[in-house]
């Protein structure tokens, strides 16, 4: 059997077990779907991008009252700077993104041409190269805000995706993300999906487990532990080096497909970029 499936079968709930066959990603998406709607019945479809707050009422309360004066609002103006800043060369990110900044929707993709994932990030810079600017630090700083400030624009945008058929090296980019969240890892012995499938809803410390449902629709966040912006990338290492495992590069091939899962797996629903966290 697949880890996956492993372990949410260990965790079945009535009607799981019919899927225990699933073998397409587009299976694996519904089985992941209903095993987090099963597991918090009282969670409407569009409160999953909230993370924590959709299950912590005590949580959502404290971050209600942080939305009234939402800390992500600076990097939404500076975003909409940088957006309208033309490069040294006269042109500008219109120019490689034609669509306007309201394209969060259409990331991460399969790039058939090269053969791998293409993130929103990763396209920022290779814009950026072309037109001969320096390429921009990925876990923070002026990304995030250009990404909160397309992220805004984006909000409400469904998720959707796509893993194309006729190329098997998409499908084993997803393949490979999977892997990585079911992998355990660090001194810890964790996988992503310990905390965030299995224990999802459970305290740990201080912070209640968010659920993985949702886990890419708000990214960036401004995090108060933080005190700043960060990307999802930057999550990700956090999330990595918690079980004090080695962490891998944003934006490396690891993470890419990482995220290519990830989003892949929130398939429906609405994006609501930027986010705020404790
Ligand atoms: C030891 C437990 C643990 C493991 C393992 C873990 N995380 Fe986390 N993760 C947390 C905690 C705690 C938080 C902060 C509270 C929350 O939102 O869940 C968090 C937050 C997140 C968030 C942000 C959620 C939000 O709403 O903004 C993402 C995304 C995330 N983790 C992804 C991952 C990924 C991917 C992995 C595997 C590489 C992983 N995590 C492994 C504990 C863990």
């Amino acid at each position: 059997m697949k880890p996956m499936f492993a372990i949410l079968l260990a965790l079945s709930l009535s009607g799981f077990s019919t899927l225990a066959a699933a073998a397409t990603p587009e299976q694996e998406q519904a089985l992941w779907q209903r095993y987090f709607q099963a597991r918090f019945p009282d969670v409407p479809w569009e409160e999953f991008p909230n993370g924590a707050y959709a299950i912590d009422p005590i949580g959502r309360e404290n971050w209600e009252a942080i939305e009234e004066f939402p800390p992500y609002e600076t990097a939404i103006s500076e975003g909409e700077a940088l957006w309208n800043t033309p490069f040294a060369d006269g042109k500008g990110y219109a120019d490689c993104f034609p669509d306007g900044p309201a394209i969060m929707n259409q990331y991460p993709r399969w790039d058939r041409a090269r053969g791998m994932v293409v993130t929103l990030p990763l396209a920022i810079n290779e814009c950026r190269k072309v037109h001969g600017e320096k390429p921009l630090k990925y876990k923070k700083g002026p990304i995030a805000s250009l990404l909160a400030y397309i992220g805004y624009e984006s909000r409400g945008q469904i998720i959707d995706v796509k893993i194309p058929k006729d190329d098997p090296r998409a499908l084993a980019a997803y393949e490979k993300g999977k892997q990585f969240y079911f992998a355990r890892r660090g001194q810890l012995n964790f996988s992503c999906a310990h905390c965030h499938v299995l224990y999802a809803g459970y305290v740990l410390r201080t912070e209640t487990l968010s659920p993985a449902l949702g886990h890419t629709t708000h990214f960036p966040v401004y995090r108060s532990k933080w005190g700043e912006m960060g990307t999802l990338h930057r999550r990700y290492i956090g999330c990595n080096k918690q079980v004090r495992a080695k962490p891998f590069k944003p934006q490396s091939e690891e993470y890419r497909n990482l995220e290519y899962f990830m989003t892949y797996m929130n398939n429906g629903l609405p994006l609501n970029a930027p986010g705020a966290r404790k």
